[in-house]
């Protein structure tokens, strides 16, 4: 995925999603990635939509900022460089989760890169399928009265619907209110046919690398469960709104099936009015410098 966004910003001058650092924190690998990219047109679709997730997530977060975060997750995290960069770092606590390997060589990888890591930034070794969620991230110091904005992109397919649901049903139980992205597949037998056999072969391609897509769902059931949940504010793009939102002057015609990205939220109205009135906004620069 780290690779994708280093191609991007190359290969289409990062024009969905800008990030400074995608070709910093792969080092020496960044130049092997983008060659890579060239040489394999059938890559761009998959490249695109990583930007896209990214470019969505991160517009959400800002606009939920707005509305009173102050608290950020990033739910497997991989090589996200979003805490390094953003605006928000040193101002609002960040918690990366992901498997402990995977984060000492992310570690690895941006001490090479001499990428500062946040005063606000927490790496929370956890795995979703065996331990829980709300465990890992109390250790850590997760403040669950702070209203929390979760990002999870690149996950829900790869783990059992019991982990994906188990998470979101902890995200919506947040007492002062939560948002979550997080992008998903449809069911491969509800793809039109080429589509399905391109989506089996990359299905097989990661299952031989051991990390099998688990999870697929259907957008009206999904939606219906976190409505239950309690999430309102339901965004779900498929294929063709990403196309209308993202590429507006592309002439090719997307199904309605496929790659998905979402956001919902937790957070009413009340929950809006409370939070702002309780604290300062991370964008207001405080003058004794202390965390809001
Ligand atoms: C496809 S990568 C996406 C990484 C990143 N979110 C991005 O968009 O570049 C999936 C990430 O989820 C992590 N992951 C997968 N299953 C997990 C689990 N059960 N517990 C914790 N992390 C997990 C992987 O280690 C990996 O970093």
């Amino acid at each position: 995925m780290a690779a994708h966004r280093a191609a991007h910003q190359v290969l289409e001058q990062g024009c969905i999603f800008t990030d400074p650092l995608a070709l910093r924190i792969l080092g020496r690998a960044a130049g092997t990635a983008v060659r890579e990219a060239e040489e394999n047109p059938s890559q761009r679709k998959m490249r695109l939509f990583v930007a896209v997730r990214s470019r969505f997530a991160e517009d959400a977060l800002a606009a939920a900022v707005e509305r009173g975060v102050r608290q950020i997750v990033v739910l497997g995290a991989g090589l996200d460089t979003f805490a390094y960069r953003s605006p928000l770092r040193d101002l609002v606590p960040t918690f990366e989760i992901d498997h402990t390997a995977t984060q000492a060589w992310k570690l690895q990888l941006l001490r090479e890169a001499d990428i500062p890591i946040p005063n606000s930034l927490t790496f929370a070794p956890i795995d979703f399928e065996h331990q829980t969620l709300p465990e890992g991230l109390a250790a850590a110091g997760f403040d669950r009265s702070r209203q929390t904005f979760f990002t999870w992109l690149g996950v829900v397919p790869y783990l059992t619907e019991e982990a994906v649901w188990s998470t979101l049903s902890f995200i919506a139980s947040l007492p002062n209110g939560a948002h979550v992205v997080f992008d998903y597949s449809n069911p491969p037998a509800s793809l039109p046919s080429k589509m399905r056999i391109l989506h089996e072969e990359r299905a097989k391609r990661v299952a031989d690398l051991g990390e099998a897509w688990l999870t697929h769902f259907e957008a009206d059931t999904l939606r219906a469960k976190l409505l239950a949940l309690g999430f309102s504010e339901i965004e779900d793009l498929g294929p063709s709104q990403i196309a209308a939102r993202y590429f507006p002057h592309s002439a090719s015609k997307l199904p309605d099936k496929g790659g998905h990205i979402l956001r919902a939220t937790t957070v009413s109205g009340a929950h809006h009015r409370a939070a702002i009135a309780s604290e300062p906004s991370p964008q207001s620069n405080s003058p004794n410098g202390e965390r809001p």
